[in-house]
């Protein structure tokens, strides 16, 4: 009777440690996005609280499609920011941050969030960052960490004939609720070589495998994967779908991420494929360029979101948003891309 007294003691200190509400409804379904923001190529020192002040009160009617091309982050962040939170995001991916675009998100996304992820030009800050912001009032970070889609995963590195160094970030995360734990990973992968494409496919394949046969929960791939499904330059999406075999892997991360050997093959399932098709938006295109809205010659589909094929997920709804406002302004180059999961 003691016994079971103090089992029972011990698990409410597990809980009550992570913070997990037992007993409750976990079916919600959890909305996540992966963004590609465009980095901030036109950088300025106006702050995110700058931009808010200098917002006119009343806010005026705008001009319906004045603006046209890119414009700087300072005027892209605040519609980055209040298209996602207005969807309900829990969870997003975004490549191409720079250290400024991170920080802002955050000052924007308030107090509710986290983030974890690295500059890939030194693994600190310099670069583009592939990170991850969650909902600390949904998850508690377990664990997280950087590996480079390169011939070194674990200094800051480039693949050989790769425009930049490119990395992926992975998280586990726990949801507060029901105490599911599940695996993310966001990367971006190289825009000028296939083969790094390839290699970088191979790699997260293996690294999903690893955390989908360790954690035994739902794992998630989102990405700009700078490629098709389909075409002469699809082998990444082919790899991660299973329809091309992955390639060699640097030696130290085949050690590190290693599987018993015998399990069945792993694979990835495209969202889009997977989610029932009333729930799939007419927006197909993910990329758009700075284009005018009536030059789609550019527009292509390049930014997925995945779920292991190990299971434990569902997809409800898959949708791709406009980056487009009223006055023409283009929030980013891409558009994000909306899932909707019950793990
Ligand atoms: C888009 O419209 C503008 C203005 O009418 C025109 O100059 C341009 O050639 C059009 N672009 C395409 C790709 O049709």
């Amino acid at each position: 009777m003691q016994v079971c007294f103090f089992a029972i003691l011990k698990i409410v200190q597990i809980l009550a440690h992570w913070q997990i509400k037992p007993g409750v409804d976990h079916s919600k379904p959890l909305r996540f996005v992966t963004y590609n923001l465009r980095y901030d190529s036109q950088p300025d020192s106006i702050t995110v609280q700058q931009s808010l002040d200098n917002l006119p009160d009343p806010l005026p009617a705008p001009g319906y499609l004045r603006k046209n091309g890119e414009q700087p982050w300072s005027l892209r962040r605040l519609r980055v920011a209040e298209h996602l939170l207005g969807e309900g995001i829990v969870l997003a991916g975004f490549q191409e941050a720079l250290v400024r675009q991170v920080h802002d998100l955050a000052e924007l996304f308030g107090e509710d969030w986290d983030w974890v992820g690295v500059g890939r030009d030194d693994g600190v800050e310099a670069g583009e960052y592939s990170p991850v912001f969650y909902k600390k009032s949904e998850f508690v970070l377990r664990s997280y960490d950087s590996f480079w889609t390169s011939n070194t995963p674990f200094t800051p590195s480039r693949f050989p004939g790769a425009g930049s160094h490119r990395v992926c970030t992975t998280i586990r995360l726990q949801r507060r609720q029901g105490g599911q734990e599940f695996v993310v990973l966001n990367t971006h992968m190289d825009d000028q070589s296939e083969a790094q494409r390839r290699h970088a496919a191979s790699m997260i394949l293996a690294r999903a495998r690893y955390e989908a046969v360790t954690t035994r929960s739902p794992v998630f791939v989102l990405g700009d994967f700078n490629s098709p499904p389909t075409g002469r330059d699809s082998g990444a999406y082919e790899i991660t779908t299973g329809v091309r075999p992955p390639g060699a892997l640097p030696a130290d991360f085949a050690a590190k991420f290693s599987v018993e050997p015998g399990l069945p093959p792993f694979v990835l399932h495209d969202l889009r494929a997977h989610t029932p098709r009333r729930a799939v938006s007419a927006n197909h295109a993910t990329f758009t360029g700075f284009t005018a809205p009536n030059d789609t010659r550019a527009w292509s589909r390049i930014d997925f979101v995945f779920g292991g094929g190990n299971g434990g997920w569902e997809a409800t709804g898959y949708k791709v948003g406009s980056a487009r406002t009223d006055d023409g302004v283009l929030a980013s180059d891409h558009r994000p891309v909306f899932v909707d999961v019950t793990i």
